[in-house]
């Protein structure tokens, strides 16, 4: 009769989980793991500019390339528990290999700051399909990402700047490469 009782209790949990199931719709499960790719082909594209800057003994720009693709790992995790609290399934997909070599510092921060850019556009996307299919949970979730990517574009604009400002070379470059890596 107990072990009746707990295959009931069961049962009813399954069902509980599949009523859960419903709570996210296709469409955008689909454009959220897509966005997974997305943020973790982030983080590995920043992982091989650390290694760049390591080849180039400049360990501050390493360090932040480092923390960058920890964040970036961190918001592909925040897609990833959305998902899972909603009671869909979290799809991972191949991650599209990084280049190796750049033609400079300034070249890295350039990319870093264009692949920002771009990263904004399929955010604004997320949220384009979330408000044409009434999803209120999702756009509020992306609103947190949509304030994070003017932040994301200001910070690799900035670093642009002050290369330019400072040349690649010498000892300016090196006092920008000290504070970089002062970032945590
Ligand atoms: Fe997760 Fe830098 O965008």
């Amino acid at each position: 009769m107990v072990l009746w009782k707990r295959l009931k209790g069961a049962v009813q949990t399954l069902r509980c989980r599949n009523k859960v199931k419903s709570m996210i719709k296709e469409t955008i499960q689909d454009a959220i793991n897509r966005q997974i790719n997305r943020e973790l082909h982030s983080a590995y594209l920043y992982t091989a500019m650390s290694a760049y800057f390591e080849t180039l003994t400049l360990r501050g720009a390493a360090k932040y390339m480092r923390v960058q693709a920890n964040e970036e790992r961190a918001h592909a995790m925040k897609f990833f528990d959305y998902i899972v609290e909603r009671g869909g399934t979290v799809k991972l997909t191949a991650i599209d290999a990084p280049p190796v070599k750049w033609e400079s510092p300034l070249k890295v921060f350039e990319e870093a700051y264009k692949h920002e850019q771009k990263v904004t556009g399929w955010i604004n996307d997320l949220v384009n399909l979330a408000i044409k299919e009434q999803d209120h949970a999702t756009n509020n979730l992306l609103q947190w990402f949509v304030k994070e990517q003017v932040e994301e574009e200001a910070n690799a604009a900035e670093i642009v700047e002050k290369i330019k400002m400072l040349g690649p070379e010498g000892h300016a470059f090196l006092w920008l490469d000290h504070e970089l890596g002062k970032r945590e």
